[in-house]
């Protein structure tokens, strides 16, 4: 029988494993759109939402930590995967086919790995930016709380977060409209017409995902952080 750690990097076992993490990152930023959605909403909307956070404690820290080890798990197994491939195919191999299977190769998922790698750079720039940005403070109801909504909309003030982020987030788009169809041929036993079917949902998810947070910095960079939807702003 093998062990764990043979099953794990066994080729099954790989794709597996990227499929899983790759669903849990999927809920993940299912959870950060709509907190970051609360910019959206009252006045305090969004640093309540942050004070609730980061009232949680240690339970937070372990959420972080979980987090931050499916990202590289998700990481380091879609590149060696992406690896052997690589070195498997022979040189100059223009023609992309498959066996029997309809082929999903598209640039979507011939940039898998290259897109991943540039959204791992941007989650370094981006958790400096905000998760260990410097915020002011503002008082709500008597208390003292990290000022995080500010710190979101002087960011996106400047154009090249708005276009960069703007950027990233279409990036974000290619690669789970065919991460999110790969994670779910992984986990299940795909028939023909299920995974087309697949295909469509998870291209659509993942263009919505990624349209609500591109919608963010470029709302804010239009509006110069004015805009009728954001509540209390300062600007006259
Ligand atoms: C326009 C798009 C985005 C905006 C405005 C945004 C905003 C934020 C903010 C304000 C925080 C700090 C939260 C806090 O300290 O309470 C944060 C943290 C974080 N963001 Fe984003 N984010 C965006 C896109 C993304 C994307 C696409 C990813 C993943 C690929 C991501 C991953 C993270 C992670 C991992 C953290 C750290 C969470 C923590 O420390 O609790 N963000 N983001």
């Amino acid at each position: 029988m093998p062990s764990l750690v043979e099953a794990a990097t066994s080729q099954v076992g790989r794709k597996l494993l990227t499929g899983i993490t790759g669903l849990l990152l999927l809920f993940f930023l299912f959870f950060h759109l709509a907190g970051n959605l609360t910019i959206f909403g009252g006045e305090h909307a969004m640093n309540i939402y942050s004070m609730t956070l980061h009232d949680l404690g240690w339970p937070l820290w372990i959420a972080r930590i979980g987090l931050a080890l499916v990202f590289i798990i998700h990481a380091w197994v879609g590149i060696s995967i992406w690896w052997r491939r690589r070195k498997a195919r022979p040189e100059n191999y223009h023609v992309y086919s498959s066996k029997g299977e309809p082929s999903r190769q598209s640039l979507s998922s011939r940039s898998m790995a290259i897109t991943g790698i540039i959204l791992l750079i941007f989650l370094v720039f981006h958790i400096n930016t905000f998760a260990l940005g410097d915020t002011g403070t503002v008082l709500i109801d008597g208390r003292e709380v990290s000022d995080l909504k500010t710190l979101v909309i002087e960011t996106f003030q400047n154009p090249l977060y708005a276009f960069g982020y703007a950027i990233i987030m279409l990036l974000l788009a290619a690669h789970l409209g065919h991460g999110i169809w790969s994670s779910f041929v992984s986990l299940t036993m795909k028939s023909r017409k299920c995974s087309d079917l697949m295909y469509t949902i998870g291209a659509t998810v993942a263009i919505l995902l990624a349209l609500g947070f591109l919608f963010i910095p470029l709302y804010i960079y239009f509006t110069g952080g004015c805009g009728a939807m954001i509540a209390g702003s300062q600007c006259v």
